[in-house]
């Protein structure tokens, strides 16, 4: 592939989704894409990049973008982010008035691990929450994952990560070789194609906010952007939670860290007020 080809594809990949893709990623975009060259009967990267200079090869480009993103993920993933989420929501439970639902967003969510999660740990607080209906909206930039997530189907490989096995016997049915998750978690999800890079006024406020291991992929302006919208999206108590490589500082002052607790974000007091 010629420089110019690798710094089209780049750019393209960068105005599209804000994943940057370092020199070194010749490789990786010759195994992501190979099948797709193949299918489209296209010689190799350059006829690719060729072929999208035309506007009128807008899906070509979006399955570009979604072939190089990485969509890696497990249940109760780093484990802390839940055990955190276990103390709030009854807290977040007591403090909303009668009948409103708590919202939380899993803003990358890829296959649906994540957000499954928090339907579990909400379906064992059960009493705690007061009868409070939770709402978790899931959302990812890859249609093909989003798809995933909805289905809630998973490999024994994918419930062996991370899952206790009495959560999985709980909360999951087995069909064959696979497990489906179980209708009353499934009730509290829902999921939609979404890109960080967009408006998300639509999507409405949330009580707490899962953005975990997606920022890393993103340029600092656009980490800014990123952590600047889900301030706006959150609620004056509520919280994001970022991935054990990721932060805030040096991004945003409209999220602090939250007093003792890794990962965990809290709206910055002059931001929350300012609105
Ligand atoms: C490594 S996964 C993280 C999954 C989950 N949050 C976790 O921590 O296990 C990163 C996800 O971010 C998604 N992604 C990348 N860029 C995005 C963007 N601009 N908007 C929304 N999702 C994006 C990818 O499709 C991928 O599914």
């Amino acid at each position: 592939m010629t420089p110019e080809s690798f710094s089209f594809l780049a750019g393209l990949v960068k105005t599209r989704s804000g994943i940057v893709l370092t020199a070194d990623k010749g490789y990786m975009l010759e195994t992501r894409l190979g099948p797709m060259l193949r299918r489209e009967g296209l010689t190799g990267l350059d006829a690719l990049a060729l072929r999208l200079r035309s506007p009128r090869e807008e899906a070509l480009a979006a399955e570009v973008v979604e072939a190089l993103t990485t969509n890696e993920s497990s249940f109760f993933r780093d484990g802390k982010p839940f055990e955190h989420l276990r103390k709030l929501l009854p807290a977040l439970a007591a403090a909303r008035p009668a009948g409103q639902p708590i919202r939380i967003w899993s803003a990358a969510c890829s296959s649906g691990q994540e957000a499954y999660s928090v339907a579990m740990v909400a379906a064992e607080l059960g009493p705690a929450l007061g009868g409070r209906r939770v709402e978790i909206l899931g959302t990812d930039l890859s249609r093909e994952m989003v798809e995933r997530a909805r289905d809630g189907v998973f490999t024994q490989f994918e419930v062996q990560r991370g899952l206790p096995v009495q959560m999985l016997v709980k909360h999951f049915r087995q069909e064959g070789q696979r497990w489906q998750v179980a209708p009353e978690l499934r009730a509290m999800t829902r999921w939609q194609v979404f890109n960080l890079l967009d408006d998300a006024r639509g999507l409405g406020r949330f009580d707490a906010i899962f953005c975990r291991n997606v920022l890393i992929y993103f340029d600092s302006p656009t980490k800014s952007r990123v952590l600047a919208m889900l301030s706006r999206m959150l609620a004056r108590d509520g919280v994001v939670y970022l991935g054990g490589a990721e932060t805030v500082l040096g991004l945003t002052d409209r999220l602090v860290p939250a007093p003792g607790e890794r990962g965990v974000y809290e709206p910055a007091r002059a931001a929350a007020h300012a609105g």
